[in-house]
């Protein structure tokens, strides 16, 4: 993680959060100078954070596939479930979420990565309430199905926005938005440096954007992999995907103001 810090730092600098790019008034220029570059770095952490927090959810939801389909998803209790995404951000994020208030994270921060893990808590202890025990419902609870439930909630709960995308969606509501595009379009560059996020302040100042890109493993492939065009089990069809290829991107849209 912090061997990424210079480079966002310098993509910060580079796509004009610090530096007036074009202003439309002077207004507007002096509002935007005057967010401390402290404050955009913090900005910049959560939203990379909850992005990160967000994709080991969906993770560990991919690992559970077998389980899951097994069980009819009861299989996966939530106590089971919180503790491999400790255990997967422990791993990714290098924070432990049980020790929150050893680390020198903001409160707002701390505030939003608690609140993801009991959304996505919520959704699993929802999710297996739901089930009836002849229902099958359970083998469509795949990572984007989960993704989706968290964010709906933890968005109406926070006002932050968490959005799963990519450049062909199988679902119209995961549609990228011009600057979900450009990102999307860098990350499948086959150059483009791996795990590195792309960011910006928005033009006026309101709000902070941050696309995590996401890679294909091999649960992915089951569904998004070879052979192209060929229907998965949720009937879609696959989109060809090779062993770590570029597979889309979480979305944040962290407003600046809580
Ligand atoms: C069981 C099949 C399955 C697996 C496994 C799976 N996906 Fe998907 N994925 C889907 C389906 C179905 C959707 C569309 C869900 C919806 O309707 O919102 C989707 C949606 C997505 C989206 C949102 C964009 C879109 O197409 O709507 C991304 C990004 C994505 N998947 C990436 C991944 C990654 C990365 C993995 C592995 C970590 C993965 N998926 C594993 C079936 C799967």
């Amino acid at each position: 993680m912090r061997r990424r810090l210079p480079w966002m730092v310098a993509c910060l600098l580079a796509g004009g959060a610090l530096t007036a790019g074009s202003p439309t008034s002077g207004g507007e220029q002096s509002e935007r100078s005057s967010i401390p570059f402290q404050t955009i770095l913090e900005l910049e952490q959560t939203a990379r954070l909850l992005a990160v927090l967000l994709d080991s959810g969906r993770a560990v939801i991919n690992d559970n596939q077998i389980l899951l389909a097994e069980s009819q998803g009861k299989g996966l209790t939530p106590e089971a479930f919180e503790r491999q995404l400790l255990d997967m951000f422990r791993g990714r994020a290098g924070i432990d979420l049980q020790e929150l208030d050893h680390t020198a994270l903001g409160p707002r921060t701390k505030r939003l990565l608690r609140e993801l893990v009991e959304t996505s808590r919520q959704v699993i202890v929802d999710v297996r309430r739901k089930l009836s025990p002849e229902a099958n419902e359970f083998t469509g609870f795949i990572p984007a199905a989960f993704g989706a439930r968290v964010s709906a909630r933890f968005t109406e709960h926070t006002g932050v926005r968490l959005k799963q995308t990519s450049l062909a969606p199988r679902n119209p509501a995961n549609r990228p938005d011009a600057y979900e595009r450009g990102a999307l379009e860098a990350f499948a560059d086959a150059a483009y440096p791996r795990e590195t996020v792309i960011s910006e302040m928005s033009a006026n100042s309101a709000s902070f954007r941050l696309m995590l890109p996401l890679y294909a493993t091999r649960h992915c492939l089951d569904c998004h992999g070879e052979p192209k065009g060929v229907a998965d089990r949720m009937g879609y069809p696959r989109e060809g995907l090779v062993l770590g290829q570029n597979a889309g991107a979480i979305s944040v849209l962290l407003p600046v103001k809580p």
